[in-house]
């Protein structure tokens, strides 16, 4: 989603604006844009559709300087990509606006400052900021009155960042809906949407809460909540993390991430595991008081989220005996739900910020659900902070916008949750959580093992490169796996892909199999595998090419039309975090091979901030 960046200092700012915005790229965009109050006294900017790469050219043949200025990366909702639409926004000639997120009452707010002879030159919603604000700080003088008196009219999500060339000595910030952090550095002071884009000029950062707003000076903060009360906010100190920015030696960020899953599983498992069991308290101090309560789960995510809660629902009635249901987000949250009694909420996100799963759980705060727990990768993020316990993955940033090492961490998460919860409840046997736990603490090598495969699932991809059409079967937990191994292939190699279960092809879907159409499966060696292998045949059997990601022994080998791919044998419940890895990889280099974004595939975006 959009990306903003903001600065002041003593010093030009112009490389930390770019620089910053560089670093959101990650988070999808269409356009780019920077203001910075010049040396001159005035208010300049400079707007290019595409990438920053563009917006930096522009300034390289027209340079500007300054020590005050707002950037923004764009992902349009409101009006096509286009140099008019991009930010930073004007009014008049003295007051530049930047916006993530969405303003629901625009259209009135529009009409109400046409007929003050405000001119329109966008098709954004966030020019009615701009404007309103113009017209509040002709009638209040200050520029931080004004921005308080605009955001009390404001419906939607916004986070805001405001400079004006009539008071030069501070940059405003304003959040409601869409996270916004304060960089605090020696005399000069910044601001983000994401704490990456700043850690290049500081390793020190505020975060604003709900209904915030900030001036921000040179060399001072001031913050006022939601009320309007003069609040102290937290200055916190991140060390780690900085060489995320970084791609190393992979080609991609998408790559590097694939390859980091055997150490961010092993820290996402550190100081949760006991001799024999998953320590409870891992959760939060009420964890295991909760957990003993729940009679049944119900799971809320989107996206890649989703399938790791699709996967943990086989779990949670395997292993701990209970009931659970998983929705998308944006179904569950204009539901009618009917809950039943000490029903455990559980939302799962990478970012914390996706705006249909902040709602669902919004929502479900008011419908007498036992708690809520958050399994997220944002220790700083609104889900965590508005959850009654949280899970942190320990996936570190993730800047491919194709989630991997998020998703692997999720499963991981959700297979503790499963076990402290079948513990709790008395439903899951000590020995076979002591197995698991066994087999966790074996994970990061597996995974290892599993990485190992790289060569040959790069091989393995040629297969797909001239292909429109794939499918993807998996049963029982490993649906949610062949699920998720579509979703990765459309994102970035934008060849269709569909998932099955593997027992629903014929009631449809053989009737696409031809040669041009491969199958991808995944077969562990299950109680299904003798299932899958008679799907199998159905494929073969209609000239279907069949690539399976199967356990050595599982008695499939190569032969004519079916390429088979050995993965390491794991215990089958640990099996779906194992054999994501070979579908990761393969739609990696099916869509290296294409030649698309992989990073940065089109029209997407990392964390959905809008509806
Ligand atoms: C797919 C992907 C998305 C996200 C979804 C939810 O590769 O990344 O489907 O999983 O947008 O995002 P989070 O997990 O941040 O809530």
């Amino acid at each position: 989603m959009c990306g903003i960046v903001g600065a002041i200092a003593e010093r030009n700012i112009t490389a930390v604006l770019v620089e910053g915005l560089k670093r959101l790229e990650y988070r999808g965009y269409d356009s780019a844009g920077l203001a910075l109050f010049n040396t001159e006294g005035a208010l300049e900017r400079r707007r290019r559709v595409g990438k920053v790469a563009e917006l930096e050219r522009a300034l390289a043949g027209e340079p500007l300087a300054g020590r005050l200025g707002i950037a923004h990366t764009r992902w349009a909702t409101h009006g096509a990509p286009s140099e008019n639409n991009a930010h930073p926004h004007f009014s008049g000639n003295d007051l530049a606006v930047v916006h993530n997120g969405i303003i629901e009452n625009h259209e009135a707010l529009r009409e109400r400052l046409k007929g003050l002879g405000y001119v329109f030159s966008s098709d954004t919603d966030t020019e009615v900021i701009v404007h309103l604000l113009d017209h509040k700080l002709q009638e209040l003088g200050d520029l931080t009155t004004a921005l308080k008196a605009t955001v009390a009219e404001l419906h939607g999500a916004y986070g805001l960042a405001v400079i004006s060339a009539k008071q030069p000595d501070r940059l405003l910030a304003a959040r409601s809906g869409s996270p916004l952090v304060i960089g605090l550095g020696h005399g000069e002071n910044f601001l983000a949407s994401d704490q990456l884009a700043l850690r290049q000029v500081t390793d020190r950062f505020m975060y604003l809460e709900e209904g915030d707003i900030a001036e921000i000076r040179r060399d001072s903060v001031q913050v006022w909540d939601a009320s309007g009360r003069p609040v102290q906010r937290e200055t916190v100190q991140h060390r780690e993390g900085a060489e995320a920015a970084d791609k190393g030696e992979y080609r991609h960020f998408m790559l590097k991430e694939i390859h980091e899953q055997p150490s961010v599983v092993q820290r996402t498992l550190e100081g949760r595991l006991g001799q024999q069991q998953v320590l409870v308290d891992a959760f939060g101090p009420q964890a295991a008081e909760l957990f003993a309560k729940v009679r049944n789960v119900q799971i809320v995510a989107c996206g890649t989220s989703y399938h790791a809660g699709m996967v943990a629902r086989y779990w949670l009635e395997e292993l701990a005996g209970v009931p659970c249901q998983v929705e998308v987000a944006s179904e569950f949250r204009y539901r009618k739900v009917v809950v039943q009694p000490d029903t455990l909420f559980v939302t799962i996100s990478q970012s914390g910020e996706t705006a249909d799963t902040l709602a669902a759980l919004r929502n479900a705060k008011a419908l007498g659900y036992l708690a809520s727990l958050a399994i997220c990768n944002v220790g700083i993020s609104s889900l965590v902070r508005e959850s009654d316990l949280t899970l942190l993955t320990q996936a570190g940033p993730e800047i491919g916008v194709a989630s991997t090492k998020a998703f692997t961490t999720q499963l991981v998460a959700l297979m503790l949750l499963t076990l402290a919860v079948g513990r709790a409840r008395g439903s899951l046997e000590g020995a076979v959580e002591a197995g698991l736990v066994e087999e966790l603490r074996r994970l990061p090598a597996r995974l290892g093992e599993a990485l190992a495969m790289d060569r040959t699932v790069e091989k393995i991809a040629e297969l797909f490169a001239e292909k429109h059409h794939t499918l993807f079967l998996g049963r029982g937990a490993q649906y949610p796996v062949a699920m998720e191994g579509a979703l990765k292939l459309k994102e970035i190699s934008y060849i269709h892909a569909e998932a099955y279960p593997a027992g629903e092809l014929k009631h449809g879907p053989l009737a696409l199999v031809d040669s041009d159409m491969p199958v991808v499966t995944v077969a562990p060696n299950n109680e299904l595998l003798e299932k899958l292998k008679s799907n199998l045949q159905e494929v073969r059997a209609r000239g279907g090419e069949l690539v399976v990601f199967a356990d050595r022994e599982a008695g499939l080998d190569n032969g004519e039309g079916t390429h088979v791919v050995h993965v390491p044998h794991i215990a089958d419940a640990l099996a779906p975090i194992l054999y994501t890895v070979p579908l990761q990889l393969l739609s990696y280099y099916v869509a290296v091979l294409k030649g698309t974004d992989v990073d940065q595939p089109r029209n997407l975006a990392k964390s959905v901030t809008v509806e």
